[in-house]
């Protein structure tokens, strides 16, 4: 949810620490600060909003150092405003913190502190952290040992680095819960929430481990745990590149991701399509094949878009492999205590790898007993690691708040896995071959979809200004049909609700008049006569229809008062189409509205918080 980066080494700390801010502004952009030593001064600049704020402040009065922490904050505890900005320092301004994360017992921890005379100034949990530090440190003891002991007391999740006045040569970093990664420098190191904050001064990355601590100094990173056992840790190398996180000549990142997609559906079959065989092969899980093919049921969990990708993957399993499968809301499955049958596999679907929730129910699954399957994007993430295996999707790093090229990439994803087991199973070679093929055809769909941005564009200017919004769908495109909805409300601020088209009859329909823009995905599949009377129903009570139909079909435009068209493909492989033009359609939506896509109002690109 927050930026964090800290800087040790000999250089600026200050410009070092703002650029990584910059690029972890995504990650929630309530406030931002930083904190620079200097001469046995901690230095502290902090404002409310988004980095603009806290540049400008800089610009004005300009400070530097060599050591320094900062944070990008999305407010958990405390209104976002500059009191509760980090980094926060303790009573005595001896040391500075910062932290991702919620401290769960830190109403306990000040309530002690109080009583020894401690003063709080802010709203924050984070405060009784950095003051409980302040307790321990006050005694002489070393930096390390003073968060160790501090973190040995705390109930809750935490990313955070520290800093002291009196040790200008040391950081201290400690995670649980949320991700701390360090860079490895010449003469300098850096330690983030995210390597997108470190891929311009090195590739050579450690990830934390909950309940590890790092000692950073200039010439090295000693890794801990909080009781004080040393861990060796590999040091890995970044996979992607910094244009990679850049905006590449687009607006806006969002539109850089959507326009994509071609290339990173194609990434995310790379190796994987056997054609001559007409199946797929997924590496990461090969040995996990049989467990999946005897499972009695596959669990599903996941959040926001991820969890739209997990129903896909239900209607795609069980339309092609026949097996039972159940999905579940993480934050719901994480605390109904479920009831997991033996030999059960679950699989959680996430871009980030890093969403409190679907931890949690990773953990939680693994606790039942259940084998548990990462379907992710972000290498080294913490569901990654925790994963008993797992498939990447290989679709670089998704920096828009709202989800778009990841998505595609976990259902062409659970369209790989689905056809590997069906062809296990019941599925012929002639089957499976067909299907390859057309999997193979579905970037230049993908493409073709884009070059009609105008025509949506167009659509956009009309509905703009509207209040409320309908999604309907059936069958594989209801799970679609909320994905879009989710991809207007979130960069829009337009209220929008997906359903099952049938639905409409159980109370939605009361909604329908002219103000009320209804979006149908309505290719030519299984569904489609059903589809045809719940437009007309639509139709007759003046509601305004957006139709996604299929090249060729020259009835719907009778009924509909937009026509989108996307080429024709398989029915369980239609979503990868359908979601484009409600992408776009949410994107310029949003533009037209003046609102910041790629960082929504409230919104955050990873939530690792409950
Ligand atoms: C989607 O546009 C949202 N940003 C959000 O719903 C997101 O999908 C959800 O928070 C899950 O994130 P994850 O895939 O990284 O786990």
């Amino acid at each position: 949810m927050c930026g964090i980066v800290g800087y040790i080494g000999n250089k600026d700390a200050t410009k070092i620490l703002m650029d990584g801010l910059k690029r972890l502004e995504y990650r929630g952009y309530d406030s931002a600060g930083i904190a620079i030593l200097k001469e046995g001064n901690i230095s502290i600049y902090k404002e409310p909003g988004k980095m603009s704020g806290l540049e400008k402040v800089l610009q004005e009065k300009p400070v530097f150092g060599n050591i320094g922490i900062g944070h990008t904050r999305w407010a958990t505890h405390g209104a976002p405003n500059q009191k509760n900005a980090h980094p926060h320092t303790d009573y005595y301004n001896k040391i500075a913190l910062i932290h991702n994360g919620i401290i769960e017992n830190h109403q306990s921890i000040k309530t002690k502190l109080s009583a020894g005379g401690y003063k709080f100034r802010t709203d924050t949990d984070t405060e009784a952290l950095a003051n409980l530090i302040s307790e321990f440190y006050k005694n002489g003891t070393s930096l390390d040992e003073a968060v160790r002991s501090a973190l040995s007391q705390v109930e809750g999740t935490f990313g955070i680095v520290v800093l002291a006045h009196d040790d200008p040569d040391t950081l201290v970093a400690a995670r649980r819960g949320s991700p701390l990664v360090v860079g490895i420098g010449e003469g300098e190191n850096i330690i983030a929430s995210d390597v997108s904050a470190i891929i311009s001064h090195t590739k050579n990355v450690s990830y934390l481990d909950d309940n590890e601590v790092a000692v950073i100094t200039r010439d090295g990173v000693d890794i801990k745990t909080i009781d004080n056992h040393k861990v060796n840790k590999r040091v890995e190398e970044i996979s992607f590149d910094l244009d990679e996180i850049e905006k590449g000549g687009f607006e806006h990142f969002m539109l850089k991701e959507i326009m994509e997609q071609p290339q990173t559906i194609e990434d995310a079959m790379r190796g994987r399509l056997l054609v001559e065989e007409g199946t797929a092969h997924l590496g990461g899980i090969q040995n996990e094949i049989d467990s999946l093919l005897y499972a009695p049921k596959i669990l599903f969990t996941a959040c926001g878009t991820s969890w739209h990708s997990a129903l896909i993957g239900e209607y795609l399993i069980e339309d092609l492999v026949r097996t039972s499968v159940e999905v579940e809301y993480a934050s719901e499955f994480r605390y109904r205590d479920p009831v997991i049958e033996r030999g059960s596999v679950s699989f959680v679907i996430t871009q980030s790898g890093e969403t409190a929730d679907t931890l949690a129910a990773l953990r939680e699954a693994k606790r039942k007993g259940a084998k548990v399957l990462g379907v992710c994007n972000v290498v080294g993430s913490t569901i990654a690691r925790e994963s008993d295996a797992g498939v990447y999707l290989h679709a670089g790093p998704e920096v828009g708040v709202a989800s778009t090229k990841a998505f595609t990439s976990q259902v062409t994803v659970l369209s790989l896995l689905s056809l590997l087991l069906a062809r296990m199973r019941n599925m012929g070679a002639s089957k499976g071959i067909e299907i390859v093929n057309e999997m193979k055809s579905l970037p230049q769909k993908v493409t073709k979809i884009l070059e009609d941005h105008e025509i949506i564009k167009n659509i956009a200017a009309e509905y703009h200004k509207s209040q409320n919004f309908l999604y309907l769908g059936r069958g594989y495109n209801f799970p679609v049909a909320l994905e879009g909805a989710l991809k207007l409300k979130e960069i829009s601020y337009i209220h929008a609700e997906g359903y099952p088209a049938a639905e409409m009859k159980h109370g939605p329909i009361a909604l329908i008049d002219e103000n009320m823009p209804v979006v149908f995905i309505a290719t030519k599949d299984s569904t489609y006569e059903k589809i045809m009377s719940n437009i007309e129903e639509v139709k007759a009570r003046n509601g305004r229809i957006i139709a996604i139909a299929t090249e060729g079909d020259n009835e719907i435009g009778r009924l509909a008062d937009h026509v989108i068209y996307v080429p024709a493909t398989m029915e369980f492989l239609t979503p990868i189409l359908t979601i484009i033009p409600l992408q776009l359609l949410a994107y310029y939506i949003a533009i037209m509205r003046g609102c910041d896509v790629d960082q929504p109002r409230n919104l955050a690109k990873s939530v690792t918080v409950e």
